[in-house]
């Protein structure tokens, strides 16, 4: 087992950024390491040193005491080192298990996908991981995704173990199993290196924790006596201003009415079932729910990316069962998608590009067939200005951005065009606590303004801020849809599990 690694004065720069500014760190055998920071802060970009995918301007690694040297992941595997990606780097058209197989050291030549069966079947019983080892990846939700990159980094024997927000797609009760799984393996001898936004998960495992800000480390600290506010404070630079309480803003008259309806899974397998609800204008509803449950299908059926079995769905009074996603987005429903890479943003194309992706053909961005790049750019820097988006210039690929931040550009994207009904899909997922409480404030304010936001989320905390009723989806059913004020986070926690 390892027993020592170490990260010392890791410098890199990116064309105009220094993500990582002399950064060191150490973690020995049996500990849990909180790596902490704002989105941006260049907390993916050292541990993507650590795994071989980035090769630092200067610095080095220490494997107890013997300098390595990384230049791809597979050194890094080799070396005991193994990460669980917060974007998924599985192959969508690949079952698990193949997926699985192909990263696989024990696989073999001929038919490397049924030899593994037997061992997913081991780790998703000994962890609790679930997974169907036949599904298609492109037809699993994010949580589920995720599952499979942990059974895949536990699979390869890794001692190191970084998880970049692992626990960001799971319920409530799947993060603090996946807490109890880190705790056994750390005291297994393995050592964990783990990202999150997530302060009081992290507050309830780790051991030490290392602060990141704008590329540098800003604090060093043990477990002892620390509280969120002091981690929250040292992350952002300042206090932090959580999302004001709600008056009601509803006028009591319905915006969007969805009747009966009835959506499949990718497998032709009823998805969603015999779903109705009303929002009402100036209200926000919460759909809660472990991911998997129908959710995805629920909200692509409405935007028009997915064909309605049966049902009814109406706007302001008018059917639009059926409508085209360009006809349903120009009604004045937005979306922010639950996959961001795959969805939300192009990631080859730049910040000013994918500003205009769903309204590039209307006049202010183009006049007979031709870009209007100034106006876009304008657009595009605006989002970056409002939304806080840490980039260098909105001429650089989206990909390049930091994961929170893309997130943010995407809010941001979406909320500017003023809609009249918001499908939000995990709005915060992987943003930082500065941010997501900025971003929840912006939909307060979106609500107060008479505007409507169904938003998808299994962050219980996030839906009882500022959700005004939530609806329990389970199996593809509604199984309850309950007033905030009149619910629990424990009441609505037992419904999704079907309880
Ligand atoms: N390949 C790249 N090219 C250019 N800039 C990059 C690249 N990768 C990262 N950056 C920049 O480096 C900085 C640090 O990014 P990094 O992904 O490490 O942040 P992070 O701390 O993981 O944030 P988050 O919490 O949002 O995931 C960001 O400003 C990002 O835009
Ligand atoms: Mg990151």
């Amino acid at each position: 087992m390892i027993q020592k690694l170490e990260m010392i004065n890791i410098c890199r720069s990116f064309p105009g950024i220094l993500a990582s500014d002399n950064v060191s760190l150490t973690i020995k055998s049996g500990e849990i390491l909180g790596l902490l920071g704002e989105n941006g802060a260049g907390k993916s970009t050292l541990m993507n040193i650590l795994y071989g995918l980035i090769t630092p301007d200067s610095g080095e690694i220490k494997i107890d005491g013997k300098n390595v040297f990384f230049s791809s992941s597979r050194d890094a595997i080799k070396a005991r080192i193994g990460m669980v990606h917060q974007h998924f780097m599985l192959i969508p058209n690949h079952t698990v298990a193949e997926n699985l197989a192909l990263i696989d050291p024990q696989s073999s030549f001929f038919f490397p996908a049924s030899g593994i069966r037997k061992r997913i079947e081991k780790l998703a019983e000994t962890f609790g991981l679930k997974i169907n080892p036949d599904a298609y990846i492109w037809q699993l939700s994010a949580g589920e995704q995720q599952r499979v990159e942990i059974i895949k980094t536990l699979l390869t024997g890794a001692e190191v173990i970084i998880l970049d927000e692992p626990t960001s797609v799971l319920t409530p009760t799947e993060a603090s199993e996946l807490i109890s799984i880190v705790k056994k393996m750390a005291s297994d001898g393995h050592s964990i290196i783990l990202i999150t936004h997530k302060l009081d998960e992290i507050i309830s495992c780790a051991n030490r924790f290392v602060v990141m800000r704008q590329g540098k480390k800003t604090g060093e600290l043990d477990n002892t006596n620390v509280d969120k506010s002091t981690l929250a404070k040292l992350m952002v630079g300042q206090d932090i201003e959580f999302p004001a309480s709600k008056n009601t803003a509803s006028s009591g008259e319905i915006l969007f009415d969805v009747q009966n309806l009835n959506v499949q899974s990718d497998m032709s397998l009823p998805a969603v079932k015999n779903i109705s609800f009303a929002i009402l204008k100036g209200e926000i509803l919460g759909i809660a729910g472990v991911s998997g449950n129908g959710q995805k299908e629920l909200v692509q059926a409405l935007t028009g990316l997915r064909k309605i079995q049966s049902g009814e769905v109406f706007f302001s009074g008018k059917r639009i069962t059926d409508f085209s996603p360009r006809a349903i987005y120009q009604k004045g429903i937005a979306h922010i998608p639950e996959d961001r890479f795959r969805y939300g943003v192009s990631g080859n194309l730049t910040l000013n590009e994918n500003a205009v992706l769903n309204k590039y053909f209307k006049k202010d961005n183009s006049w007979f067939g031709f870009l209007k790049n100034s106006n876009i750019r304008k657009h595009a820097e605006s989002i970056v200005s409002d939304y806080n988006v840490a980039a260098s210039s909105t001429d650089v690929s989206i990909k390049n951005l930091s994961g929170g931040n893309v997130q943010k550009f995407i809010v941001g994207r979406e909320l500017k065009e003023d809609p009249q009904l918001l499908l939000a899909v995990h709005p915060t997922y992987g943003v930082d606590i500065g941010a997501s409480n900025y971003i929840r404030n912006e939909f307060l304010k979106h609500r107060e303004k008479g505007r409507a936001i169904l938003l998808v989320s299994e962050d219980l905390e996030e839906l009882f801020q500022i959700a005004d009723r939530v609806a329990v989806i389970y199996r593809g059913e509604f199984k309850k849809i309950l007033k905030t004020s009149e619910t629990s986070v424990a009441e609505i926690g037992q419904i999704m599990t079907g309880a």
